[in-house]
Order: C-alpha cells, then sequence, then structure tokens
C-alpha cells in the first residue's frame, strides 16, 4: 500500500461526498446545470461588501514590497491589536492581541488549537449533528471525537453533555450558529455547560477546554447578537473567520482567541502561535491581514439569506415538511420522510435536487438543504421537493 492506511480509511470515509459531487456533475452534464438544483454546498453566493473590492486595490498600490513578507508565526501585531478591540467588545471581556492568532480560516484555527491542547487519546466531544470535518481533525492531533445528540430541535442537551464529560475528554467543541442545523445556544444554556465543565475539570485536576466555532456569527435572523462562550466559562476558545460574514472562503482568513482568564493562558497562546508554523501555515495570508482593520464592523447583507431562508421554509413546511425555523446560518435540516436519509436524498436526485444526507453529519434521519443559492434554484425546486414528498410517502 503505497499511501498511509488511515489515508485510505479517510477517503472511504470522505467518498460518498465525492459521489454526490459526481453524481451532481452527471446530472447537470445530462440536464444543463439550469436544470439541477444544487442545495449541496455552503459555498457562499451573496458578494462580498464593496470595501473589501476597495481596501484590496488601495493595499496593493501600495508602493511598500514588505506587504508580501513572512511575518510573526501569530500574524500581524496591528491587524491584532485592532481585532482584539473589537473583539472586547463583541464578547464583553478584556482581550488584547497576546490573546489573537491570525490563521488559515477557522479550520486553520480549529487545527492549531487542537494540535495546542490534545495528547493521544483525548476526547474531543462535540453535539451531533456537527460539522463533518470535525472528526479529522480530531484525528489530526491524536485526538478522538465523542459525539453527544442534542434535543429534538437541536438545542443542546446539558444531562448528555455532562454524562459523556469525562476524565478523558480535554475539549468540548460546540458551533453555533451551527451547520448542518441553522441552530444557536441561548446563554443560559452556555452558562450550564460552563457549571458542568468547571465541575469535570476538578475532578480530572485538569481544565477542559471549551471551543466555541463561529464562522457564522454574524449571520442570524435574531435581534440578539449570539451569546458568548466567554461570558459563561473562562477555559475557553473562539475560533471563526472571515469565509461566510465577508463571502471570502477562498482566501482562508481567520483567527483564534482565547479567553484571558484562561487556566495556562500564556503557554496555550504559545502552543498555537507554534502549531501555525509546524503544521505549515507559518502564518495566515498577508494581503487579507492588511486590508481587515478596516473591515471588522462590516458583513455581507444579511438580508438576502433572511429571504431565502423564509422563502425555502416557508415552501418546505407549507408541502409537509417537518423541520425547525433555523434562527442562523444558511442550512435548513428537515426531517427526512422516509427513516433512511440517503434514500431520501437518492428521490430528491430524481427530481434533479441535490442535498445532503443527515447521517454525514451526525445527524440520520434528516438532510441538509445550504440555501445560500440563487433564487431561481430555489424557486425551480420547490415542485421538485413537492413531488419527492410524496413518492416518499408512497414508497
Ligand atoms: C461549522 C464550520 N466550521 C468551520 C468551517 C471552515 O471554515 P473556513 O472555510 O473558514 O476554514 C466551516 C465551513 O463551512 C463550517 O461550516
Amino acid at each position: 500500500m503505497t499511501i498511509a492506511h488511515r489515508m485510505r480509511n479517510y477517503m472511504e470515509r470522505a467518498s460518498w461526498i465525492r459521489k454526490m459531487f459526481e453524481e451532481g456533475a452527471r446530472l447537470k452534464s445530462l440536464h444543463g446545470a439550469e436544470n439541477v438544483f444544487d442545495f449541496s454546498l455552503g459555498n457562499p453566493n451573496v458578494p462580498p461588501p464593496p470595501s473589501v473590492k476597495e481596501k484590496l486595490q488601495a493595499i496593493i498600490d501600495k508602493p511598500d514590497g514588505s506587504i508580501h513578507s513572512y511575518m510573526p508565526n501569530a500574524g500581524l501585531p496591528a491587524t491584532r491589536e485592532r481585532l482584539a478591540e473589537y473583539l472586547s467588545r463583541e464578547h464583553g471581556v478584556p482581550l488584547t492581541a497576546d490573546h489573537v492568532v491570525m490563521t488559515c480560516g477557522a479550520a486553520g484555527a480549529l487545527n492549531i488549537v487542537l494540535k495546542a491542547l490534545l495528547d493521544p487519546g483525548d476526547e474531543v466531544v462535540v453535539p451531533a449533528p456537527f460539522f463533518v470535518e470535525y472528526g479529522f481533525y480530531a484525528e489530526n492531533h491524536g485526538g478522538v471525537l465523542r459525539t453527544v445528540p442534542t434535543q429534538s430541535d437541536f438545542k443542546l442537551d446539558l444531562d448528555a453533555l455532562e454524562a459523556a464529560i469525562g476524565l478523558k475528554t480535554k475539549v468540548v467543541l460546540i458551533n453555533s450558529p451551527n451547520n448542518p442545523t441553522g441552530q444557536i445556544y441561548d446563554a443560559d444554556s452556555l452558562k450550564a455547560l460552563g457549571e458542568i465543565l468547571r465541575r469535570k475539570s476538578r475532578l480530572a485536576g485538569r481544565a477542559i477546554f471549551l471551543v466555541s466555532d463561529e464562522p457564522y456569527r454574524k449571520i442570524v435572523y435574531t435581534d440578539d447578537p449570539v451569546p458568548s462562550v466567554f461570558q459563561a466559562y473562562e477555559n475557553s476558545l473562539v475560533v471563526t473567520s472571515f469565509s461566510k460574514d465577508l463571502s471570502l472562503p477562498g482566501e482562508r482568513i481567520g483567527y483564534a482567541v482565547l479567553h484571558p482568564e484562561a487556566r495556562d493562558g500564556q503557554a496555550v497562546m504559545g502552543a498555537m502561535v507554534l502549531a501555525n508554523r509546524i503544521l505549515g501555515f507559518v502564518n495566515a495570508p498577508a494581503l487579507m491581514q492588511w486590508i481587515l482593520p478596516d473591515l471588522l464592523e462590516e458583513s455581507v447583507d444579511v438580508g438576502i439569506y433572511r429571504a431565502k431562508r423564509d422563502r425555502l421554509y416557508g415552501a418546505l413546511k407549507e408541502a409537509g415538511y417537518d423541520l425547525i425555523e433555523p434562527p442562523g446560518a444558511f442550512y435548513l435540516f428537515p426531517r427526512s420522510p422516509v427513516a433512511d436519509d440517503v434514500a431520501f436524498v437518492r428521490i430528491l436526485q430524481e427530481e434533479n435536487i441535490l442535498a445532503v444526507p443527515g447521517s454525514g453529519f451526525g445527524g440520520p434521519g434528516h438532510f441538509r438543504l445550504a440555501y445560500c443559492v440563487d433564487d431561481r434554484t430555489i424557486e425551480g425546486a420547490l415542485p421538485g421537493f413537492a413531488r419527492a414528498l410524496e413518492k416518499a410517502r408512497k414508497a
């Protein structure tokens, strides 16, 4: 075997995504791309705010060639300083540049955090359904993913979490607003989780870290801001990116920020900065770091996503699907009308609709629709969604 056994196993695990992608390409070549309704990818379709282009142009025209240089592995000091000021307001704790590491997206941030914290065999407890890459990221650093069910509306099940967090737990990893469910965890449940983690940390004789993955923090349809884990628990980190809120996923820019009162905070920061280097990221992309300080208050037009959510959610509900109205992100996670979600995704494909089975996210019996798509795609798919439900009921 030329490639590593573990990679062969990973490639098999990841292959259903490839199969979906291939099936989408086949349907598009057969029926024309405009007749295939692709809800399978969380690739933002709302353009970045115009100021992104303006700032990029201005920085490119700067005569100083050092904009392309290597920099400290944590990122540009001035960018981290501005971000720390902004995040102190957003999360309600006093942060400095020394609490912030710039990263290659939220994915890069998750990997440096897990590299910094995990010893072989340490458990990463994750409420399910969850972002499909978490399992790979935990294993990248010797960790073991342990999933815990959520309630029927995908809110945290605190009893189940309490039962799952044990002596082997090093990290509890949550994602709010959530991919794939769009659910947001409220402040009370985060506070209760913080209490559980304090108790469990005492029992374990070491700090259990709460990591909150938040790339959808600004993509919300509620009046209240997304509650911060920093208000709930001191041994916590936030990881995020500008992939969704500025529609810049290809630019690979994000950060990790540590609670100022975290246990052994300096060592954790030092480990994350070194991890950025030795995982081969070295530093987050320079051009993005130069322009970010002027973009922190900006975001894509969330009203566009809200209109898409309202239309698709309303139409599916009316057609008879069972689903929650998600308060954030750009995904719906309806219950599959047949127990086998993969079988139902095939029925949807017969209607030229591409969705992802919930099993892929640890949420069997559901399917995920990413509604960051053209309105034409949503409108064109509605009759097919209704027919697929009829077919499933007759099956
Ligand atoms: C929940 C979640 N976390 C992390 C990521 C990775 O984000 P990035 O592209 O910024 O690395 C994604 C991307 O879809 C996501 O949905």
